[in-house]
């Protein structure tokens, strides 16, 4: 019997679970599988699954309904949940989901071939280990060519803090080798990407022997200055004052860090073992800001945090202002069975997780407006991406603190850096042009 060949890969999630869905279909390529983009010329569907919150996991559920009503009409396509969901619910989703035949965890990709073998057989499988050590260091993943490439440079998480399931779903922190992760960066340039984001739950926890995430992101910063350098996520405890000066002595490290928050409040964030009081990530803040001048700073908020009180958020909001954020992902709290927080009561009615959440929203709003306005006039450097969403005659971009910018195609080619100056800026976006226009230049 001739082996089926084609596989289709849907990714919720956060980008370390983009970057595990390139390794999953590097170890599918290797086994003689090909990627279709569509799910019904699919004899293998994956599924590569959030559990973060509980919205997470319901988008998921919806899209298991799609897929059974595609096996009703193609039985013999295999479908397999893959990443945290499978983690945390194991066979539970197999009982439940009839229609679903593996479920396989984010240590186990390696045996994906050979379950997905197996269950053609007919035999369901289930493979849910969590390592000390796996980190797929020697798999290539599956890059379309492209400007930008996710490489994940650790997985898992210690921190534990106690609304999140990451620790459960991921396992224990382990890193990749620095050499081979620089090897990595070495061979995306040559195949023509500008810009590399380096991936991990924390990456400020990166360790190779003796070299610490400062010292890797040195080493990837040399390795083509051509190249961009991103990386995401920090956390707030483990940021070195070597780590902000080696971003503030590159010109291709971006000026740009990810450093969640999650509330203003000492005794939430006490609450969370977050291990910083507000004043000491205010401490750092001011470091960063001081030592990288014009940087841009980004950060995740939960709002209704069991116990929180209306004290508790207006320190929210108060941290908000005196940071003033580039950016905020915000999040409803969401309990999460297994964590320390689950165990707490969710004491904050919904209605006023809503309305807490909405003013966060428009606090941040407001400041990534004003900050916005800011730029007008100016002239930014911009890695053009390609076409802006809107328009087919735009170009956009990112600059090198991460904010978009849409200006006119002008010759321009993707994967080009263009200097282009501002002339109007929402929250959201910078809108520019090649050259500044002499009437408002006075
Ligand atoms: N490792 C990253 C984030 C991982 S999850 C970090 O530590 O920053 C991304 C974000 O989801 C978190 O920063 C947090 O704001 C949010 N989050 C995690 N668990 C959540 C929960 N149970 N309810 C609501 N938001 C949650
Ligand atoms: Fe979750 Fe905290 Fe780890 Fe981030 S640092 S993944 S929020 S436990
Ligand atoms: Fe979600 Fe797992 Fe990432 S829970 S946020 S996909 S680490």
């Amino acid at each position: 019997m001739e082996k089926p060949r084609n596989i289709y890969i849907e990714t919720y999630g956060c980008q370390m679970n983009v970057a595990d869905s390139e390794v999953v279909l590097g170890i599918m390529r290797e086994a003689g599988y090909s990627r279709t983009e569509e799910a019904t010329k699919a004899d293998v569907i994956f599924v590569n699954t959030c559990a973060v919150r509980e919205n997470a996991e319901q988008r998921v559920y919806g899209r298991l309904g799609d897929f059974r009503h595609l096996k009703r009409s193609n039985p013999a396509v295999v479908l397999g949940v893959l990443g945290c969901m499978a983690e945390r619910l194991r066979k539970d989703l197999l009982e439940e989901e009839t229609s679903v035949d593996l479920v396989v965890g984010p240590d186990e990709y390696r045996k994906l071939p050979a379950l997905v073998d197996a269950a053609m057989q007919g035999e369901k499988g289930i493979a849910i280990r969590l390592s000390r050590v796996e980190n797929y260091d020697d798999i290539e993943p599956l890059r379309e060519d492209g400007i930008s490439a996710w490489i994940s440079i650790m997985r898992g998480c210690d921190k534990f803090c106690t609304f999140c399931v990451v620790p459960f779903t991921r396992g224990r922190e382990r890193s990749r080798s620095l050499d081979n992760i620089v090897r990595e960066v070495e061979r995306l340039a040559q195949r023509g990407f500008k810009e590399v984001t380096l991936l991990g739950q924390n990456v400020n926890s990166y360790r190779d022997a003796d070299h610490d995430f400062a010292d890797l992101l040195a080493r990837c910063a040399a390795a083509d200055r051509s190249m961009r350098v991103r990386f995401t996520t920090s956390h707030p405890q483990d940021m070195s004052i070597k780590l902000i000066e080696t971003i503030a002595a590159h010109e291709n490290i971006c000026k740009y860090i990810h450093l969640p928050v999650q509330s203003g409040s000492d005794r939430i964030l006490e609450l969370m073992n977050r291990t910083y009081t507000a004043d000491e990530y205010l401490r750092l803040v001011d470091r960063i800001k001081r030592t990288i001048p014009g940087v841009s700073l980004s950060t995740d908020i939960i709002a209704g945090f069991p116990t929180e009180s209306d004290a508790d958020h207006r320190k929210t909001i108060e941290l908000i202002q005196a940071v003033e954020y580039d950016g905020a992902f915000t999040f409803k709290y969401s309990p999460r069975e297994n964590t320390k927080a689950w165990n707490m009561a969710d004491s904050v009615p919904e209605e006023l997780k809503i309305e807490r959440l909405n003013e966060i929203i428009d606090v941040q709003r407001a400041i990534s407006f004003r900050l916005n306005q800011q730029l007008i006039g100016r002239t930014v450097g911009v890695l053009v991406e390609g076409e802006s969403k809107k328009s087919d005659q735009d170009f956009c971009g990112r600059t090198d603190t991460n904010k978009m910018v849409v200006f006119p195609r002008n010759g321009y080619q993707p994967g080009a850096y263009a200097e282009i100056w501002i002339r109007r800026a929402n929250a959201a976006t910078l809108f520019g042009q090649h050259e500044p226009s002499t009437a408002q230049e006075g």
